[in-house]
């Protein structure tokens, strides 16, 4: 059985190359199998996410910060003004970390943990704009090795990289993120991250996107034994989490239906 949407050879494979192989690695964000799971071409290409920013107030000059993330892996850039050049996906996770502030205040001296992280583009992001104390990636093990080799490249610290399995049983994280990520596992992985991860957190915000995924109830039963955990349900087994209002979202995730959990911000 799998464990998630993305967990199948074809992928997982390419991501084991491209953590050892340097010509593999320079292309990987615009290779086809890979941005099939981790997408890099977005409906909007990043400027609703842009607008949602300036709209904001988002100091541009943070983008200097982090132009050289898109210097490795091979993105497409694209012109967002004042912002400078910068990849759509990148855009994106800027956005998020707008969204974090906004919900959670400063993260400095946090312990984040993020589930499903792809290449460790929102990592590298959120590094940037606070000293985190510690980020942990969880992923299936040949993401993660793409994953600390971005990050070791950009020189971003304090961060681990685990398999579920791996966690202690014991941690205690300040905030969980995961974008795209918990939302696409299996109902079995779910209720695993759940006690693991989910519900040792003190505050979470998690991009939640399987709607569509009702309409193929035959693949979920033959993938996964089982049908996933939508959105509703998922409320229920986290006490105190909402679904923020729509206008947290950007248009593009709007469009894919997504929903956003929170719980533990400090604004209601
Ligand atoms: C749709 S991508 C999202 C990537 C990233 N969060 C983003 O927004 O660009 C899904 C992520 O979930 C990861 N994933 C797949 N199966 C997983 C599992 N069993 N446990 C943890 N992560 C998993 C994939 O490797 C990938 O990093």
């Amino acid at each position: 059985m799998l464990s998630s949407i993305s967990d199948y050879p074809g992928y997982t494979e390419l991501c084991r190359r491209a953590a050892a192989d340097d010509a593999c690695f320079a292309g990987i964000r615009e290779d086809p199998t890979y941005s099939a799971v981790v997408t890099s071409k977005l409906h909007y290409g990043g400027r609703d996410c842009f607008a949602m920013l300036q709209e904001r107030g988002f100091d541009p000059g943070f983008f200097a910060a982090i132009r050289d993330h898109d210097r490795l892996g091979g993105p497409t850039l694209a012109s967002f003004g004042a912002a400078g050049m910068l990849a759509p996906q990148t855009m994106r996770y800027v956005k998020v970390l707008s969204d974090l502030e906004l919900l959670f205040g400063a993260l400095d001296g946090a312990s984040i943990v993020e589930i499903g992280g792809g290449f460790g583009g929102q990592c590298a992001v959120i590094a940037k704009r606070f000293k985190i104390a510690r980020y942990t990636l969880v992923d299936l093990p040949e993401p993660l090795l793409l994953a600390q080799r971005y990050l070791d490249a950009l020189g971003i610290a304090n961060t681990a990289f685990a398999e579920l399995n791996a966690l202690s049983v014991n941690a205690q994280y300040d905030l969980v993120i995961s974008c795209y990520g918990v939302s696409e596992l299996s109902r079995t992985f779910l209720v695993r991250y759940l006690q693991r991860v989910l519900l040792r957190a003190k505050a979470g915000y998690l991009l939640w996107n399987n709607e569509g995924m009702k309409q193929h109830r035959d693949w979920q039963q033959k993938f996964f034994g089982g049908e996933m955990v939508y959105c509703d349900e998922m409320l229920q087994l986290l006490p105190g989490a909402r679904v923020a209002e729509q206008s947290w979202l950007a248009p593009e995730d709007q469009q894919l239906d997504a929903r956003l959990i929170l719980w533990g911000t400090r604004v209601k």
